[in-house]
């Protein structure tokens, strides 16, 4: 037991001197090391479980930030997933580095104490711990990919364009729990298997979202933006060399659409756009899935000035409270953006805060309350990251006159899906059925060799 002790204290000594060891750590020492944070950074951190995986494993958060234990007004959250499939391990290793270079070097080095003075960052390094364990040290199959029910959990969320009321797996449950918990603005979840910044959307139902193989969100401007901020401070993702799995695919600057690459139902970008207004990204940060040790230090070096560049886009565009006449923040209010329709519309939380993340210009925004005025106004929205702040601009309301009782009707999220499965099972039986199946069919056993 003495050497037991002495020995975690020599390892909690060299890793506090030398840093977090390039290796892959299995569930039970990243436990430790997180709870060792935990220890370490009383201050900056603040480690939670989410839920737990099918085989019973922790799914730990840790949060870093000036308040780790709770929001404040005007500070965005941001969170970090990785390794949601098993086998795709290198988001797991560069999430861990990740905390550890922030947590070393708040207030040493400049960045890092205005990134953590001026967000919340969430990390949760392993969505699928129990794929992770089962998993083959491979670069290209699947093993360990899925939970331990057998079921991919980036095909396992709530889809927009068509109805998968499948059962949902308890790590999805624990992400879709969490996302209640806060309002999250912006995210990215790490995979393997390619190199590439992929957004949303990743489904369509061919409505007037497809335009040119793209599935196109009211946020596509954004959207590109942040997969370009991504890629581009990749040292070499922004090139767009295709792994030799995917010869053929070409990803101009690095970054795709994720429905142009290949259209997917359930997956978790889609699901935090459009039911948690949180933009998020699918990165893909390594051609082999689960590379030699010896390759982590110059994945992280690769990785680290975009997974810095990206947090500091949670600061774009512009935040605020809304409040009613007697200036109380509310709840619910409807944010509007003029010329953006989102699927679901962007509300108020529950300290009446919002948050919109927008590229540098005008945007007339318009604020529904009910039994209030309805509140336009047009603003200068400048670019953010820079100072690490979105532009501050909040709405007072006022109640609406008695004799006009007719409040604005409540919007709801308009879902698709609902009109579209109708035109779908419409489809002319005149489509010659053996093209597709032979298409169908060859997809399924390209992407089941390729998926990442
Ligand atoms: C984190 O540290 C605090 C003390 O600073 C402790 O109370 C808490 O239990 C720790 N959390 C975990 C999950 O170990
Ligand atoms: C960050 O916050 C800490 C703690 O409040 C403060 O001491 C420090 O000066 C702040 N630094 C910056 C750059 O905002
Ligand atoms: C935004 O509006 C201001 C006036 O408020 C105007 O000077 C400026 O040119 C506009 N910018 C753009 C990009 O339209
Ligand atoms: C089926 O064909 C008819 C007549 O050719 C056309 O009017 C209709 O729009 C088609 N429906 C679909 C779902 O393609
Ligand atoms: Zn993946």
């Amino acid at each position: 037991m003495l050497v037991f002790t002495l020995c975690l204290y020599l390892w909690s000594w060299l890793s506090s001197i030398h840093g977090l060891e390039f290796r892959y750590h299995n569930s039970v020492e990243m436990e430790q090391y997180l709870k060792d944070i935990n220890r370490t950074y009383p201050e900056i951190t603040h480690l939670h479980s989410i839920g737990q995986s099918v085989e019973g494993r922790e799914l730990w958060v840790l949060i870093l930030g000036q308040h780790p234990r709770e929001h404040r007004t005007g500070i965005p959250e941001f969170k970090y997933v990785g390794n949601m499939h098993g086998n795709e391990v290198v988001g797991r290793v560069l999430l861990l580095q990740l905390i550890d270079y922030l947590t070393s070097r708040y207030l040493k080095d400049p960045l890092v104490t205005r990134m953590l003075n001026s967000s919340r960052v969430h990390i949760l390094p392993s969505m699928n711990p129990d794929g992770f364990e089962s998993s083959a040290r491979d670069c290209i199959y699947a093993v360990g990919r899925y939970n331990k029910n057998g079921v991919d959990l980036n095909r396992n969320f709530p889809d927009a364009f068509e109805s998968n009321e499948e059962e949902r797996e308890k790590e999805v449950r624990a992400v879709m729990d969490w996302l209640k918990t806060e309002t999250f603005v912006l995210s990215a979840n790490l995979h393997g298997g390619a190199v590439v910044a992929s957004y949303p959307y990743d489904n369509s139902n061919k409505g007037s979202e497809l335009q040119g193989g793209k599935s196109i969100s009211p946020d596509d401007d954004v959207f590109f933006h942040l997969a370009r901020t991504y890629s581009f401070s990749h040292t070499e993702m922004h090139n767009g060399d295709s792994c030799t799995d995917f010869v053929g695919t070409e990803f101009v600057d690095g970054i795709t659409n994720g429905y142009h690459w290949y259209p997917l139902s359930g997956g978790m970008q889609d699901y935090n756009y459009v039911w948690a207004q949180c933009l998020e990204l699918t990165l893909e940060i390594s051609c082999c899935k689960f590379p030699p040790e010896k390759q982590l230090p110059g994945l992280w070096e690769a990785n680290r000035p975009a997974l810095l560049a990206y947090m500091q886009q949670v600061h774009l565009g512009v935040k605020g409270v809304v409040m009613d006449s007697y200036g109380k923040p509310v709840q619910n209010a409807v944010v509007e953006v003029a010329g953006r329709k989102n699927l679901c519309p962007f509300r108020t939380d529950r300290n009446g805060e919002y948050y919109r993340l927008l590229l540098p210009g005008n945007y007339t925004i318009t604020v529904t309350y009910p039994g209030h005025k309805t509140l336009t106004q047009t603003i200068k929205v400048p670019y953010g990251p820079d100072s690490f702040s979105a532009l501050t601009h909040n709405f007072l309301l006022q109640q609406s006159d008695k004799s006009s009782t007719v409040s604005p009707s409540p919007q709801y999220c308009t879902t698709p899906h609902l009109e579209n499965t109708a035109t779908g099972l419409m489809m002319n039986n005149s489509t010659p059925l053996l093209p597709s199946v032979i298409t169908a069919l060859t997809l399924f056993i390209l992407q089941r060799l390729l998926q990442s």
